[in-house]
């Protein structure tokens, strides 16, 4: 499905990503750990043509994502819910929902499946995305990513800082879109949500995927965990 190949990435002159290979499979949930700093979000800023990728390869069944222009991407079924959350707060929980229909050209039936995963964006359709609490707006930011009906969706730290019923909605989600054949990747830094949820863990350190191993080959007193993400 998704396939990075010994990709170099960065900010301007700063290299962040350094000969990163990785990988995410249809129906899986693939877990990414590590310290602060280590590149994660870079890296998915990189499948989303938003940092430039000076070296490798980026590859989503088969074809180059690496070069297109940012706004190609999504297109392709690639949903992705940014860090901290970046909706557009004027806009209504309706209008945002729209501009995820609009990208990949769905309409009122995806809408509605959307619908019911969250129903409580339903009952705020006309509400302004900025005056949602903190859990809505990433229930929004998701059922926006939804909207394009990915087949693959990138999740960087979804449940940060939210309530715990407010997360545990979110991993039942995650485990829905497996079920469904979506390949998710997963950033999140909490090893019992990754034990729960991972079929697969990668450990980014210095802008390289260290290891990559079957989250049943990991218990939460696994030496990685303490290694790459220091806990
Ligand atoms: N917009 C930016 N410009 C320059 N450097 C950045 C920018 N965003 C992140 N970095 C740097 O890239 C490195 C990796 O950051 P990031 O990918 O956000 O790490 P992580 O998500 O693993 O915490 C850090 O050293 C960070 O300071
Ligand atoms: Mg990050």
């Amino acid at each position: 499905m998704l396939t990075l190949e010994h990709v170099d990435a960065g900010y301007g002159r700063v290299q962040v990503l350094r000969g990163l290979s990785f990988g995410a499979r249809a129906g899986e949930v693939t877990c990414v750990m590590g310290r602060n700093g280590a590149g994660k979000t870079t890296m998915l800023r990189a499948i989303m043509g938003q940092v430039a990728v000076t070296s490798g390869r980026i590859l989503l069944d088969g074809a180059a994502l690496e070069g297109l222009a940012p706004h190609r991407i999504p297109q392709l079924g690639i949903g992705y819910v940014p860090q901290g959350r970046r909706l557009f707060g004027p806009l209504t929980v309706a209008e945002n929902l729209e501009i995820g229909l609009m990208t990949r050209g769905r309409g009122s039936r995806t809408r509605e499946r959307v619908l019911e995963l969250f129903p409580r964006l339903r009952e705020r359709l006309d509400q302004a995305a900025s005056t949602l609490s903190g859990g809505e707006q990433q229930m929004l930011a998701i059922g926006r990513a939804l909207c394009l009906e990915p087949k693959l969706l990138l999740l960087d730290e979804p449940t940060e800082g939210l309530q715990p019923s407010m997360i545990a909605l979110i991993r039942d989600t995650v485990r829905r879109l497996r079920g469904m054949g979506v390949a998710v990747v997963l950033v999140e830094q909490r090893i019992e949500a990754v034990l729960d949820l991972a079929d697969r863990v990668a450990f980014v350190e210095t802008g390289r995927v260290a290891e990559t191993l079957p989250a049943a080959d990991l218990s939460p007193a696994a030496q990685q965990f303490a290694r790459y993400v220091g806990v």
